[in-house]
Formats: C-alpha cells, structure tokens, sequence
C-alpha cells in the first residue's frame, strides 16, 4: 500500500516514536511504500512529501518534536483546500493518510473521511484534551516537567517566604494542572473547568499561612478564568467600531498581581510555556506512542478507515474519529473536588 503520514497541531514528545513505529511495520509487515507529508495538513494541500524509509527514522524514537515537522493547517479553512487534498490522494496514489494530531488535525481527518478520503488517526496533545481515549501520549511527558518545575520552585518559595504561581498549558483542560499540583503537593489548584473567585483563592492562602506556613504554591492552566471576568481590561484603545480593546493578561500573571496586591505576601509567577512540549519523552509516552502507531498501521491495513487509535484501560483499541473530537476530554468537576481536602 502507499500511505502518507503527517504531524499536526502543536508538536508534542512521541510524535517520532509514532512514525517510527509505522514505518518500521509498514516496511517489515506489510511492505508498503510510505510518505511523510512537512507541516501537518499544509504538506497534503502542498503535495510537499518525502519517502519514508528505516534512513528516516534512525535514532528518532527517544527526540522530541516532529521530523515532519507540524502547523495549524485547516484545508477546509481555504477555498480549494479539499480540492487540493484530493488531488495529491490521486496523485500520490495513497491508500490512506494516518494523520497524528489532535483536536484539530483529526477534526479535519474526521471530514475527510466524511468526505470519502481513506484516513485513520492517531491521538496525541500534551493537554490530553481529546475524546474517546483515556490518555494521549505527550501527556506523561508534559506531567513530568510541569512536578519537576514545581519540585524546584517549592524549595526557592519556602527559602525567600513568598507564594509561587505556576502557569502550566491547558487551554481547555486542567490535567496538566490538577495532577502536576497533586504530584507537586501545591496548595492551590485552578483549572479552566472550575472558574475560581480570587477572593477564595486569597483566603485559603490566608487561612495556611495563620496555621504558621510561609510559602505556598499554585499552579494555573492558561485556560484558567476568574468567576467574575476580572481578568480583563480595558487597554484604552478602541476598535475599528469605536469598542474599546480589552486586555487579557495571562493568568500567571493576573495572580501574581491580585494574591500579592490583596494578601501582602510576596508573589512571583513563572509561566512553563513550551518547555511543557520540547525535549525527550517519557518511558510511558514512547511505548504508548509505539503502541499507537502500530495500531494505526494495522487498522489502515485492516481496512478499519475513519478511526483512531485510542487507550481502553490498558488495552489499545479503535474508535472512530467522529467520535474522538465530538467533544473535549476534561477534568470532571467532582473529580476535582474530591482533591480539595489537599488544598490549602
Ligand atoms: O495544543 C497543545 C498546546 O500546547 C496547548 O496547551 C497550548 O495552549 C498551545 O498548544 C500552544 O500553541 P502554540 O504553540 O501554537 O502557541
């Protein structure tokens, strides 16, 4: 068979485990003839790919990032976008696309399907946002650096007395957040699910240091908001209607400023960023992403197109891709509550 495979969305630890391990059971299994498209979905509407051969994938499985390389590309966002997909289909002659990705990237795999395009998905996002798998790879990764951060940024809190915030990704989803502050013991946990009130956040820190301790960490998603939108403000500018502009201050930031400014207690905010995403994978996250990838090149040769490779228990299993990004993987409400006796 020809099959094309490509990285979409933000890069993520494992994606190489992924495309070795397809190109490694393409070739020896199957002997099929591969092709890697650059940059996500922009390499299939530029009909921009290359062989993929055991040369290509050497060494890659403990490397971080993308050898394909990776974008935001939606081909249903231009006009001739689908056109264009179906002409490097026809002109590849592919068999199937396994497109790793997430939300996004297997949103458009799913209407390609739809659309009768031969595709299959493989989940990954370090938010382990996405539906109908228990985990994504990428997520263990993330976990890891956001506790080993939050280790590190415990002993520099309780040796100049002041609060710590740390702001970990998670636009949508607080997993990054809910369990690297339960791995890291923080005593403050927001996440974008549960809108907190400042003044409660304010008060719990309040109430820990009266108990006599002199530190405390929180940790935020980026995705985490305020009850009451204070988070926004007005940047004195207008718009082209005459509305003025508002500013959204990240959120690290936000309750570096507000904790600080109502409690007294000195506040610093550090902001993980993509360091969250770069570097090597975890043991976990290269055997699922190795997992992952064999299931995906067995489904295409199974004929299993329109699905994803998904995490049942421990057992990796095939859903269809509808169902993956009908809707986001988060944090249950009252999973959250259950941790708030630690909080604080
Ligand atoms: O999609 C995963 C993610 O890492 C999010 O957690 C984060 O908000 C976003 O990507 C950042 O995207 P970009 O690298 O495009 O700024």
């Amino acid at each position: 068979m020809r099959i094309g495979v490509l990285t979409g969305g933000g890069d993520c630890p494992g994606l190489n485990a992924v495309i070795r391990a397809i190109v490694r059971k393409g070739l020896d299994t199957y002997e099929d003839e591969l092709f890697g498209f650059r940059d996500g979905w922009r390499g299939v509407i530029e009909n921009n790919c290359e062989e993929l051969t055991y040369e290509s994938i050497r060494g890659i499985l403990p490397r971080g990032g993308t050898i394909l390389r990776s974008s935001r590309t939606n081909p249903f966002k231009r006009e001739d976008g689908l056109e264009r997909v179906r002409a490097t289909y026809a002109d590849q002659q592919l068999d199937a696309v396994i497109a790793i990705g997430g939300e996004d990237t297997l949103g458009v795999a799913s209407r390609l399907h739809a659309e009768g395009l031969p595709v299959v998905g493989v989940p990954k996002t370090i938010d382990n946002d996405l539906g109908a798998t228990d985990v994504t790879f990428g997520f263990d990764t993330a976990l890891h650096i956001a506790t080993e951060a939050i280790d590190r940024l415990h002993t520099t809190a309780e040796s100049h007395n002041r609060i710590l915030v740390v702001e970990v990704m998670g636009r949508h989803a607080g997993w990054i957040a809910l369990h690297s502050g339960i791995a890291g013991g923080a005593d403050v946990i927001l996440i974008p699910e549960v809108p907190f009130d400042i003044d409660e956040v304010c008060e719990r820190i309040r109430r820990r240091h009266a108990r006599g301790r002199y530190f405390s960490i929180v940790v935020a998603s980026e995705g985490a908001v305020p009850r009451d939108g204070t988070m926004t403000e007005e940047s004195g500018e207008l718009d082209e209607f005459g509305h003025p502009r508002l500013v959204k201050r990240g959120i690290g930031q936000f309750l570096e400023h507000e904790i600080e400014s109502r409690t007294g207690f000195e506040t610093r905010a550090t902001v993980l960023g993509h360091v969250q995403r770069g570097g090597t994978p975890t043991a976990f996250d290269r055997v699922l992403a190795t997992r992952f990838g064999l299931k995906a090149i067995d489904a295409v040769h199974d004929g299993a197109l329109g699905m994803m490779a998904s995490l049942r228990g421990t057992a990796i299993t095939l859903v269809p891709l509808a169902d993956a990004v009908a809707q986001l993987h988060t944090v249950p409400v009252a999973e959250y509550a259950s941790y708030g006796v630690l909080f604080g």
